[in-house]
This record gives structure tokens, C-alpha cells and sequence, in this order.
């Protein structure tokens, strides 16, 4: 325990070390935070206080380490405030963590700039806001030397994805521990498939289908006096530069899963998308369907699909199919023309969100460098991107040419009253794409 607590310590040291490009004595005060910590405490910082900033914080603090939440950010007040009566209410079902909220009314933030002063606060932030603005605040995150918790996906476009692999590359520098929340990897029995699937259990992957099919997610109508920006954020769901349609924002999960069997990334993709009956104004740009090819290098295509309407099977699930057997991941078994090869004991299956918290706060705690999701996550959330891109314009999109296109869908500028990217007619209804209309490259 002791050695522990004194590895942190050191450990705490020579990342801010690294990430100041310091040379200086232990304590001594710093912008970062690093060397104010004269006790063992991991500060976290939340940045994005919805649904997900609240679970993934509470999980962080349900965690065995000794953590305290010291500051909150998001772009609303209310949605702060409520993450914090979340946070605070004793009687949570998830458990009693009030005792490790420790966040004083000057270390809330809000604001489009708000992430800023939280993140100077913290040891360990944790990024959870619509991922338009992942970039944004994981560069800024490791700039300043701290250790990441981020959800997928971690971009919306092309550009956002090469800043998230550059601030990776930061971070291995500066040894900071990086998980993203494509909590499959967090997961025992994705973990078993995995390995046996690794170890050759079904030979090489020749095709496999992954879905994300279900009724869609929630709808945050327009109300007077919002301007377009805070309706945009408001309803974010339904914008790309913020959510990336459902293909990125809930697809990701299976299309993660798809190249980690794989043991790969597509080099192309194409596919048919639209939307049949999403098609009010309140669903701003986003498709309700998407069924994508994605070829790899070795010439295998894997299939995708995802789709948001309502009475339509539902099937959230992968399946990969090999020379000598096939993985159900949602059955959690292997099998051979009908004989099971393997099948995962389900009494042994974990929260996978609670694990990937317990085991990045174990190793921060122990001073160890054992996480660097960031590339994986950016390489995800591009496939995500490119099946978009694919389905938009009907066209065959090379991953290259989409990662290195430099596109980039964000507002240039970020203020209540900013100039949109994208912006409804006289009738309310935004512009959609249009395959064989809508293109990226000529
Ligand atoms: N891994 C999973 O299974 C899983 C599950 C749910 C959500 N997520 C991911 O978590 C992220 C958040 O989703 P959610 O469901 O919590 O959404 P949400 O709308 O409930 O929360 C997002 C929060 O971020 C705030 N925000 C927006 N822009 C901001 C900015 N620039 N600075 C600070 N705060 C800002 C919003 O006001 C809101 O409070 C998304 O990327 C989503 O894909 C992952």
C-alpha cells in the first residue's frame, strides 16, 4: 500500500513533468494541478454533465481508489445542477459516493470554455459530452497532462480524428493513461471471445455482419428564445457536427468490435442509407438507416447495418463467420457447423462500465502506464465517419483519402449567437444529404 501510494506520487510527478516540459521541485505549484497534491487523493474533473458525465463520474468514484470529483463543466447550468443533485443524492440506486463530491460553487464551470478550468483542476478528466467536441477537449486534456476517461465516439469528421490521433501520440509521450468508452473491451465475455478467436478458434475471418438496429433515441424540441446554436446543443442528437448520425454516435460499438476481430481497420467502404420515417424537422439531418461494406485489405467485407425505426426487429449484436467456426458475440459462443466449440459461462459477466473505471483508477493509483484507447477509439470512430460519408453520397470512400481529406463539419466559432454549419429553412427543416447529389471528393 505504501509502495503504492508512493509510486502515484512519483508517477503524478513525471507526468506533469512531461506535460510542463518542466524540470521542477515536488509541490510546487502548477497550473496543471499535478503539484498541489501533497496527499494521495486522484481529482477528477467532469467535463459534460448529461447522462453519461453522471454514470461514468459515479463509476469513478465507486471505484476502491481514493478519488474525489473536484469540478464540473458543461454548457448549461441545469444540466450541471442536476448531474450534481445526481452526484450528491445519497440515496442513489448506483450508491452512496456524496462523500467524494467535492466540488465548491467556484469549481463549476459553464460555458463553451468551461472545460478549460475544470480540466486545471484535475488529475483525471473525464470527457463525456456529445462527441463533436471530444477533439477539442481531449487535446486540451493532454496538453495539460492529465490522465483520460473519454466516451466514443471521439470526432464527427475527419479533422476532429486527426487531432484525437495526434493528441494520442501526446499522450503515449507524456505517458498518460488514456480508456475510451467502448466498454466491449471492458467486457468478460467479449474478452474471452476474443482471446480464442485471437488464438485461431475459428480460423480467419472471411465475413461477419454487425447491427445496431433499434427504435432510435429522444427528441428535444425547438422552444422560443433559444437561438440556433443552443437549439442545435440541445437537441444534439439530430446535428452532425455534434453527434455524427446514429451510425457514429450508437453504430460505433459494433463497428469497434468488427475491427478488433478482425485485427485491422477497413481500407474502403460503401453502402445505401436515408431516411424513410424520420423525417420531421425536429430529426434535423441525421439518416434513420445505414447498411455499409466495409473491405478490408485482405479482401474480406464486413457488413453493417443500423437502423432507428420504431417496430422494426431490433438486434444490437455482432457476428463473425471464419474458415473453421463462427463467433456470436451476443450469444457469447463459438461454434462448428452447429457444435459448440465454446460457451461463455454468463455467471462470470462484469458492468463493463464499472470495470473500465476500476482498472484505469488502479493503475494511476499504482503509478502504472497501462491505457492508450485513443488511437483505437479515433481508428473507430473513423470507420464510424467513412460509412457515413459512404452512405451520404453513395460513392466508395477510401479510408485514406477520408482520414487525410481534412474535412471538417465543426462551427468555426463557438458562442450562443455563432454562425451555424448547418441551418433550417424558412420551414424548420435542414438540409439533407443526397446520395448521388451530395459529395465529398470530385
Ligand atoms: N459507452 C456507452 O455505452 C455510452 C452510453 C451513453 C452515452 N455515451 C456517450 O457519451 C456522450 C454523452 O452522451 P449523453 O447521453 O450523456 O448525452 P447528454 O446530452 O445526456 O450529455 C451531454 C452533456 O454535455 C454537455 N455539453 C455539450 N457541449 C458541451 C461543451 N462544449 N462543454 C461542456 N459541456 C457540454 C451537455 O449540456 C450535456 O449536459 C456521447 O458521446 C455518447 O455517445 C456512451
Amino acid at each position: 500500500m505504501k509502495e503504492d501510494k508512493q509510486s502515484r506520487r512519483e508517477f503524478v510527478k513525471q507526468s506533469s513533468l512531461l506535460a510542463g516540459g518542466l524540470v521542477a521541485a515536488p509541490f510546487l505549484s502548477h497550473a496543471g494541478g499535478y503539484f498541489n497534491s501533497v496527499d494521495d487523493t486522484i481529482k477528477i474533473a467532469l467535463v459534460g454533465c448529461g447522462g453519461r458525465g453522471t454514470g461514468a463520474a459515479m463509476q469513478a468514484m465507486l471505484t476502491k481508489q481514493n478519488v474525489k470529483l473536484v469540478a464540473m463543466a458543461d454548457a448549461f447550468r441545469d444540466r450541471l445542477d442536476s448531474a450534481y443533485a445526481a452526484l450528491t443524492d445519497e440515496n442513489s440506486e448506483e450508491g452512496n459516493v456524496k462523500a467524494k463530491v467535492a466540488v465548491p460553487e467556484a469549481n463549476k464551470f459553464v460555458g463553451f470554455d468551461a472545460y478549460q478550468k475544470a480540466i486545471a483542476l484535475a488529475d483525471v478528466v473525464i470527457l463525456t459530452t456529445p462527441p463533436g467536441f471530444r477533439p477539442i477537449h481531449f487535446e486540451e486534456a493532454i496538453r495539460q497532462g492529465k490522465h483520460v476517461f473519454m466516451e466514443k465516439p471521439v470526432a464527427t469528421d475527419p479533422a476532429g480524428i486527426q487531432r484525437v490521433l495526434r493528441a494520442a501520440e501526446e499522450a503515449k509521450k507524456k505517458k498518460l493513461n488514456v480508456v475510451v468508452g467502448l466498454q466491449r473491451h471492458y467486457q468478460n465475455s467479449y474478452r474471452e471471445l476474443f482471446k480464442r478467436v485471437k488464438d485461431g478458434m475459428i480460423g480467419e475471418i472471411t465475413s461477419g455482419q454487425v447491427w445496431w438496429n433499434n427504435d432510435g433515441v429522444w427528441v428535444n424540441m425547438r422552444k422560443p428564445g433559444q437561438t440556433e446554436m443552443e437549439y442545435q446543443m440541445r437537441n444534439w442528437y439530430y446535428f452532425n457536427w455534434l453527434c455524427g448520425d446514429h451510425i457514429n454516435e450508437q453504430h460505433i460499438h459494433n463497428l469497434d468490435v468488427m475491427n478488433w476481430f478482425k485485427g485491422d481497420y477497413p481500407v474502403k467502404a460503401f453502402g445505401l442509407g436515408g431516411r424513410q420515417v424520420r423525417t420531421g424537422k425536429e430529426y434535423g439531418e441525421i439518416y434513420d438507416h445505414h447498411y455499409v461494406e466495409y473491405h478490408y485489405a485482405d479482401g474480406t467485407i464486413l457488413n453493417s447495418q443500423c437502423r432507428h425505426i420504431k417496430g422494426t426487429y431490433a438486434i444490437v449484436d455482432e457476428m463473425f463467420v471464419g474458415t473453421k467456426g463462427v463467433v456470436k458475440c451476443g450469444a457469447a459462443e463459438i461454434t462448428n457447423k452447429g457444435k459448440a466449440l465454446y460457451k461463455y459461462d454468463r455467471k462470470n459477466e462484469n458492468n463493463p462500465y464499472q470495470t473500465e473505471h476500476d482498472e484505469l483508477f488502479a493503475a494511476i493509483a499504482k503509478g502504472e502506464y497501462k491505457f492508450a484507447d485513443a488511437e483505437n477509439g479515433a481508428k473507430s470512430t473513423l470507420t464510424a465517419i467513412m460509412g457515413r460519408m459512404a452512405t451520404y453520397s453513395g460513392q466508395v470512400i477510401e479510408w485514406d483519402k477520408a482520414l487525410n481529406s481534412g474535412l471538417s463539419i465543426m462551427p468555426t466559432t463557438f458562442a450562443w449567437d455563432a454562425d451555424m454549419p448547418v441551418k433550417p429553412d424558412a420551414n424548420g427543416f435542414y438540409p439533407v444529404a443526397t446520395p448521388g447529389v451530395t459529395r465529398y471528393f470530385s
